[in-house]
């Protein structure tokens, strides 16, 4: 798609502060764009979960905030990157309920819901990289 990015964040997830920070900055960059406050709490619950998991499941990683412009429209796209284990089963990982620890199972299909578009890559033993879209309405 022919996506203008207009400003970007990069934090990196190495430890439970990184996911703390990364939220902060999902907070400050959606209340700029002027996300109503339900949205700007998806945003930041989106983020959240995908820091989480990262912390959780690869070690360490990246949470990129990028605001993109894309015919006439405004949005937030958010990209989790890892090089950790991947997920060997994408269907069972994106599934309500389903976790390999002992969470909820709710991360994943929660984002889904939360955000307008999103998009996971991964390979098992490579790594993941999930990207989720909020547009300004
Ligand atoms: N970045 C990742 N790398 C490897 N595996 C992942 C990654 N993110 C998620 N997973 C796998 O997908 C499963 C589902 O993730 P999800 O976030 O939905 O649930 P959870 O983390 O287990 O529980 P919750 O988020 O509700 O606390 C995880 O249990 C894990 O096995
Ligand atoms: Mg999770």
């Amino acid at each position: 798609m022919n996506e203008r990015m207009i400003e970007q964040v990069r934090v990196p997830i190495v430890n439970e502060l990184g996911i703390v920070t990364a939220r902060q900055k999902g907070r400050e960059i959606s209340k700029k764009l002027l996300f109503n406050s339900v949205d700007q709490a998806r945003i930041t619950t989106a983020i959240s979960e995908l820091a989480r998991n990262i912390y959780l499941y690869a070690g360490n990683g990246e949470i990129l905030i990028e605001v993109i412009y894309s015919s006439g429209k405004t949005g937030l796209k958010i990209t989790a990157a890892d090089s950790g284990p991947g997920i060997t089963d994408v269907r069972q990982a994106m599934q309500m309920g389903y976790t390999s620890s002992n969470g909820l199972g709710a991360g994943l299909p929660g984002v889904k819901r939360l955000m307008d578009e999103f998009s996971l890559e991964t390979e098992p033993g490579k790594g993941t990289v999930i990207t989720a879209t909020k547009w300004i309405r």
